[in-house]
């Protein structure tokens, strides 16, 4: 991947491991929160239920992929729902804590919790891999860049978060930047929907994936904009290799025209 995806991933891991992993481990518990912070909490629920309705009811014997999962809240709704899920995260101490929070699933689906970078090919191949609020840091052509490397894993459908930008989002990236360097998280990245879908077009490894629903979600101080890419089944099969084989060998006039 780019140096810029690599520099980001970098800052995450030291902010969700480091600076923000007490608030963190308090906005994904039931513990009290403040007004502004219960409005995110809010949010992110609504969100999540999003995603998670986006895939079929009962996911018994599909493979997910949570694809930056935190304390694993949907990790564990999956499950739930039978799925047997991967869920990795660049926070060791994140995993760490969804480790312990990690409650008895009844059923046949299973959590399993890794540390390490989404895009790690060795994960294996999914049915669906969701990605909520973890690409919202990375710039535009690294979101679709990682989308491209997931969707080469992907069977049925890639969901996943942008940050919308709004008037609202770009006067508060200005006042972040206002705040000491040391006490900033890093940037959220605002992206428009349609600037996002030209790229989504462009990206040939995503030739076999369509934009399905989108939602954006509004919560007081949680905004956030969710995409569904689904595999649409191929109407033009690609010819058999041995059929590629013998019409090169027809066109170049080699066999003179002879099939062997
Ligand atoms: C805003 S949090 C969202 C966590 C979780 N998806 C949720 O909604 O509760 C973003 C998470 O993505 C993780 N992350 C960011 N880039 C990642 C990468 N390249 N690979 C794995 N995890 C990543 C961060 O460490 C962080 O825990």
């Amino acid at each position: 991947m780019s140096t810029p995806y690599l520099t980001r991933r970098s800052q995450l891991e030291t902010y969700f491991d480091r600076t923000a992993v007490e608030a963190w481990s308090r906005l994904t518990s039931d513990a009290p929160v403040s007004k502004i912070r219960a409005t995110v909490r809010a949010g992110r629920d609504t969100m999540r239920a999003t995603l998670l309705d986006w895939m079929p009811e009962d996911l018994t014997g599909k493979r997910l992929l949570d694809a930056g999962c935190g304390t694993g809240a949907l990790a564990v709704e999956a499950a739930r729902r039978g799925a047997e899920v991967v869920a990795i995260d660049v926070s060791p101490t994140l995993i760490g804590l969804a480790r312990e929070r990690l409650p008895a699933i009844s059923g046949p689906g299973s959590v399993e919790f890794r540390v390490g970078d989404m895009l790690d090919p060795w994960l294996g191949r999914f049915d669906h891999i969701v990605a909520m609020d973890s690409l919202i840091h990375y710039q535009a052509p690294d979101i679709v860049r990682a989308l491209a490397e997931l969707s080469l894993r992907t069977d049925a459908s890639l969901l996943f978060t942008v940050a919308p930008r709004t008037a609202l989002l770009t006067l508060m990236h200005a006042a972040g930047k206002l705040f000491p360097k040391a006490d900033r998280a890093p940037a959220i990245v605002p992206v428009t929907e349609g600037g996002l879908r030209r790229r989504i077009a462009r990206e040939s490894a995503l030739k076999r994936f369509a934009v399905g629903r989108t939602r954006r979600v509004n919560s007081g101080f949680y905004l956030s904009n969710a995409f569904e890419l689904s595999k649409v089944a191929s109407s033009h099969p690609r010819p058999q290799p041995e059929l590629r084989h013998l019409r090169m060998r027809v066109e170049d006039g080699n066999e003179g025209g002879r099939l062997p």
